[in-house]
């Protein structure tokens, strides 16, 4: 088979033939179909990640979407979104022709959603879904403040917000790109991010959008942004942080905090079950299947993903990069 595999910290992966791998007890084999380039593949292959560097060679791909050929007789001929440490732990990824993963933890996606809208959705839609719904209990009528709207997590939860029932939702974002994708996506309005923000004038900035503060904010950058955001929470408010897209660290200003009231709280989806996982993938993939959540993404053939795991470290992607071996 062929695979895109990483023979260098921070190279982008090299398309190698390798001898196809073989399920063992407990395991998927899975003819892959798409995998999506994330920023926790490309993160982990520069070695820079709390993980520490991986072993190499390894083949990445921390999630993909295929058909079940061996494994448990149930989930033969099945088609299944699977998630694999790849980068994290010893071990290769999805970004194959053929790859095994865990049965236990492989999603059964039914073919009404196309496996490339699948797997540009994947985590970053259950992460999405799961913050509002679950860790920030948005609850009808609230004002909601998305960071970093145009990227895949960000498109996400503009979209659930409205499908949740937010009163309005306000969007974040940096570039002419991001700012369009956070309106297409239903936003009401959208707040420019520069890069030379101060936090005092975007919070000020962010407040008059939510007009008057956010209920909830979902907080993928940290950084100015996320800084600022905790400034504009209204009262009761609470600011879910799950990534530092912008930087690794927010403030928090205590007066800002203990007169709305608010909440900061962190989320990962390692933390998820796999019930908790296949529930949030039905709901989310019951809204894709009607058309009312999608994340912008390009689709290349495993031939060419030097070049576009290239293009994405540089950040000159233009959407999600959704890899078709
Ligand atoms: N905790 C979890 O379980 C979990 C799950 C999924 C994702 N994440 C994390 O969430 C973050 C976003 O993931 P994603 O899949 O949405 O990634 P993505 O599609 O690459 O989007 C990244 C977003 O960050 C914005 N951005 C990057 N640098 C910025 C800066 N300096 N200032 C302002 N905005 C900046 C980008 O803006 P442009 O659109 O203008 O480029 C884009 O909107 C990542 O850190 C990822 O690791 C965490």
């Amino acid at each position: 088979m062929r695979a895109a595999v990483i023979t260098a910290h921070g190279r982008p992966p090299e398309l190698v033939d390798r001898a196809d791998p073989v399920a063992a007890e407990g395991q998927v084999l899975v003819a892959v179909a798409a995998v999506p380039l994330t920023p926790l593949d490309l993160l982990c292959a520069t070695g820079s990640s709390y993980f520490g560097p991986p072993a190499l060679p390894y083949v990445p791909g921390v999630q993909a979407v295929g058909t079940v050929l061996d494994g448990p007789a149930d989930l033969v001929g099945a088609r299944v979104w699977f998630p694999s440490s790849a980068g994290m732990a010893p071990g290769d990824g999805g970004l194959a022709e053929l790859a095994v993963g865990r049965a236990d933890e492989a999603v059964v996606v039914g073919d009404d959603v196309p496996a490339t809208t699948v797997a540009a959705l994947g985590l970053s839609a259950v992460a999405a879904w799961e913050v509002l719904e679950a860790r920030a209990a948005l609850e009808p009528g609230e004002v909601v403040l998305v960071l970093g709207a145009g990227g895949a997590v960000g498109q996400v939860a503009v979209q659930a917000a409205r499908l949740l029932g937010a009163r309005r939702v306000v969007a974040a974002c940096r570039s002419s790109v991001a700012r369009d994708r956070a309106s297409a996506c239903g936003a009401d309005a959208v707040v420019d991010l520069g890069p030379d923000d101060d936090v005092a004038t975007l919070a000020a900035r962010l407040r008059d959008a939510c007009e008057g503060g956010a209920d909830v904010v979902v907080d993928p950058l940290a950084g100015v942004a996320g800084t600022a955001a905790v400034s504009a929470l209204a009262l009761g408010g609470r600011l879910v942080n799950l990534g530092s897209s912008a930087g690794p660290s927010l403030e928090v200003d205590s007066a800002a905090l203990r007169s709305r009231s608010g909440s900061v709280l962190g989320y990962t989806n390692n933390a998820l079950t796999n019930a908790r996982r296949r529930e949030v993938f039905a709901t989310v993939l019951g809204h894709a299947a009607r058309s009312r959540l999608e994340v912008a993404h390009d689709v290349v053939a495993l031939a060419d993903v030097g070049d576009a795991w290239a293009a994405v470290a540089r950040g000159s992607a233009a959407a999600r990069v959704v890899v078709t071996p």
